[in-house]
């Protein structure tokens, strides 16, 4: 069957897109790799000894770059619905996080380890970000702050994907409430044409 236009307009853009050729040449598996580097560069959160948790994980790229530098004193978890090829020193379970059994499964893999960071990639498969959309993203946000609010440790830090709407301000207040400073990032990375942005929680209370 032959390409729409816009598949193909995607296509070309992908091939072409730096990021993409930087992932291959890295070793990374997705060009989000360079979101959190950057943001990494700037923020210092994940450090040797880091003890992480990454939501929406698939197909890995952000818990290699979390493995690489976190070494054998931390430790990184991930999570997502969709299968993930392993990677060394990643402990992984595939579920839906919006199920409390996924849930549950997740917190008995942490074996009690309160955590340093919790970052959340998720985004649910866009249809063009009518309403049901942005409820279906926000969704996974509250439930990914909740995460956050139980498995931090005090003075712990929470990255997570937001796409801007009308629940931003809502949500920014209730990371307000959690961190003693919330900062928003948009790495270069990160298409200029997307509404994501990153909002960064510093200070778990
Ligand atoms: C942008 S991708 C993450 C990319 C990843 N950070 C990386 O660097 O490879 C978003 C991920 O969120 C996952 N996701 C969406 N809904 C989910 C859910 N309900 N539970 C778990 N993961 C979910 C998707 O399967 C997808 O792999």
């Amino acid at each position: 069957m032959a390409r729409s236009t816009s598949s193909n307009t995607w296509l070309r853009e992908h091939v072409n897109d730096q990021y993409v050729q930087m992932a291959k040449k890295d070793g990374y598996r997705a060009r989000a790799a360079y979101k959190l580097l950057e943001i990494n560069e700037k923020d210092k959160l994940i450090r040797p000894g880091t003890v992480l948790a990454d939501l929406g994980s698939a197909p890995g790229s952000w818990s290699q770059v979390a493995a690489r530098i976190v070494g054998p004193q931390g430790k990184v978890f991930a999570l997502d619905i969709l299968p993930m090829n392993p990677i060394a020193d990643v402990d992984f379970i595939q579920g839906d996080f919006r199920e409390d059994e996924v849930l549950a499964e997740f917190v008995d893999l942490l074996d009690g380890r309160a955590l340093d960071l919790v970052i959340s990639d998720m985004a649910p498969n866009i249809s063009g970000m009518s309403a049901m959309d942005q409820a279906r993203s926000f969704l996974l946000c509250e439930l990914a702050l909740e995460f956050a609010r139980d498995h931090l440790k005090p003075g712990g830090c929470f990255l997570v994907k937001v796409f801007q709407g009308s629940d931003f301000q809502p949500y920014l207040q209730s990371m307000r409430d959690l961190f003693d400073e919330v900062v928003t990032r948009k790495p270069k990375a990160s298409r200029d044409r997307s509404s994501e942005i990153y909002l960064l929680g510093k200070g778990r209370r």
